[in-house]
């Protein structure tokens, strides 16, 4: 099935999708992204995405393109147009085409670029054995918490994890706390059996998966904390998760070589997975 692209107005096919060379995403990555899950169709958690992007724009004071109704509109056309039930949507958002120089631009409209493709998550292996992690620190610039397309340093750290053999990066701070993976939120379940993750400031992505995992923890009454942990917890845990839109909830089973508790998914993991997956498909 030919893929189709939104670029700047027109829905055209995927291979003639282009911005131009003076995009500011481009050359300055003064752009910001969101991904968003396809599942049976719809659009997973629309509205937090969305509140996610105008909170990068308005730090960035880059101007929305479109309205929000259009541009859910715009978003539902490419899923349709791609006619795929299961996949993923990417947007981004640039502050536009102008002559190169740092200062903004006066009166440039913002380009808006569209893209979806299918996707299937992260393989039975991956989800039945678990993943490893390698801990690396975190060189990012400190505000994480705008998705920019500034992802050089995340580029960075999930190659040296892949030639690592390691799934993901686990990004750690100048104090010694894990803040998060180079494209997933991280979490582990403390001895004590405290559901750990880094608070959502802006040291890390505030991840809708993040977020709509800590609320399903509540709902069942498990004890949860937004509190930044060690690696040394972190090695010490009875079980480590990453989460984000690509994987939902996934098992991390090895940080920097080592076995986390059993060096097996863990029941509170599998048990969140299990559930955050079914409240995707409503
Ligand atoms: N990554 N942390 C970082 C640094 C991320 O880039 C992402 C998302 C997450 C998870 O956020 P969410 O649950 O909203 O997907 C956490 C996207 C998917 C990416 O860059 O491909």
């Amino acid at each position: 099935m030919p893929r189709v692209t939104y670029v700047n107005g027109t829905y055209v096919p995927h291979h003639e999708a282009t911005v131009h060379v003076e995009d500011r995403g481009y050359q300055f990555a003064d752009a910001v992204y969101e991904v968003l899950a396809v599942i049976g169709g719809r659009l997973c958690h629309l509205d937090q995405h969305l509140d996610r992007l105008e909170h990068s724009l308005s730090a960035l004071s880059i101007g929305a393109p479109v309205s929000r109704r259009v541009l859910s509109l715009i978003m539902a056309r490419v899923v349709r147009l791609n006619r795929f039930t299961d996949g993923m949507l990417y947007l981004q958002i640039s502050r536009g085409v102008a002559p190169r120089n740092h200062t903004f631009p006066a009166d440039t409209l913002p380009s808006l670029v569209v893209s979806a493709w299918p996707h299937n998550g992260p393989s039975a292996e991956q989800v039945e054995q678990g993943v490893a992690v390698t801990t690396l620190p975190d060189q990012r610039w400190k505000r994480p918490d705008i998705k920019t397309v500034g992802l050089l340093p995340n580029v960075l750290a999930r190659q040296s994890a892949k030639e690592a053999g390691a799934y993901e990066a686990w990004l750690v701070n100048g104090s010694g706390f894990i803040t998060e993976g180079s494209a997933t939120n991280a979490f582990i379940v403390a001895r004590d059996g405290t559901l750990l993750t880094h608070p959502a400031d802006t040291g890390v992505l505030s991840g809708v998966t993040r977020g709509n995992v800590l609320a399903l923890a509540r709902h069942l009454g498990l004890d949860v904390a937004e509190r930044a942990f060690t690696v040394a917890e972190a090695l010490t845990a009875r079980e480590a998760f990453l989460t984000g839109t690509t994987v939902t909830v996934l098992p991390v089973t090895r940080i920097d070589g080592k076995p986390v508790g059993e060096g097996r998914p863990g029941p509170v993991t599998m048990n969140l997975r299990t559930l955050y997956q079914e409240l995707r498909r409503k």
